[in-house]
């Protein structure tokens, strides 16, 4: 390990499990200071134990992100604890899963939910360190989108729309902040080996990895390497961009 991080300060939602655990722990390995944000106590305990094992200083932050007054109380202790965030990555998001439907049957709920979760959690945590940022003309802002916003699959238009949301979100703010030196990118993961994608039935988990030409689900890890990547003065000069991390399921 190169240390990269050292000193840095990185926040991540969606910390406890899945992608973001990885991400945390991918920041916590290379020195980074973490704030990690989930609703899950006891999963971010346990993966905040797992990162201050690498030495940095851990933040945990437990809450339901859905709530405006949450995310805003979230960021003012991470300030007053830490001080500016280098480093935001806004990995929440899901698609209704049990709740899945095709759109004609759609309830109105579900929409809102899945919105909520998957695009309004991400422009509300951003609102929160884009200020900062752009004052101190420095930062790194990576949004974890899907591959499902390219793609369109059935059952998972409420999904795509949010996704593709985060996407045009990626892109105006790249723009608007780009004069500041602040680099907004997404990434969108293909089908994933996180908790979701375990308990599908084997069909379904077969049919998903036969689609992808590498021929094997992506690990979360692989998710992590391109956050850092995105967060890390190696990628300075990009910024607007949407990276696919999927095995070629989608090709942009
Ligand atoms: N897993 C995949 O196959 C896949 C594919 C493409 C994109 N993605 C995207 O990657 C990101 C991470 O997905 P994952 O599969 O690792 O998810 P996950 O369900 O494994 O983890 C999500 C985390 O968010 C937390 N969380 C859920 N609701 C919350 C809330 N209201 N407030 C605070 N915390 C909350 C959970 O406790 C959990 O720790 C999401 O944006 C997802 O849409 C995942």
């Amino acid at each position: 390990m190169t240390r990269e991080f050292e000193g840095s300060i990185v926040a991540v939602t969606g910390a406890a499990h899945g992608i973001g655990r990885a991400i945390a722990l991918g920041f916590a390995a290379e020195g980074a200071h973490l704030a990690m944000l989930d609703r899950d106590g006891d999963a971010l305990a346990e993966t905040a134990e797992a990162a201050r094992a690498h030495g940095g200083r851990v933040l945990t932050l437990e809450g339901d992100l859905l709530d405006t007054d949450t995310v805003e109380a979230h960021f003012a202790r991470i300030a007053a604890d830490f001080g500016p965030v280098h480093t935001l990555v806004n990995n929440l998001g899901q698609t209704a899963r049990e709740n899945y439907s095709e759109f004609y049957l759609a309830k109105a709920e579900t929409l809102d939910f899945v919105i909520g979760i998957s695009l309004r959690a991400t422009l509300h945590c951003s609102r929160q360190v884009v200020p900062g940022m752009r004052e101190r003309g420095a930062g790194k802002i990576v949004s974890i989108s899907s591959d499902s916003a390219f793609n369109g699959d059935i059952g998972t238009v409420d999904y795509a729309a949010a996704k593709s949301g985060v996407l045009g979100f990626t892109r105006a703010l790249a723009r608007e902040l780009g004069p500041h030196k602040v680099n907004v990118n997404a990434i969108c993961p293909g089908p994933t080996n996180t908790r979701a994608m375990q308990r599908i039935p084997k069909d379904a988990y077969e049919r998903a990895r036969n689609a992808i030409p590498l021929g094997e689900l992506c690990e979360p890890e692989d998710i992590a390497n391109a956050a850092l990547f995105l967060a890390s003065e190696k990628s300075r000069f990009i910024t607007g961009q949407v990276l696919m991390v999927n095995g070629g399921r989608v090709f942009h």
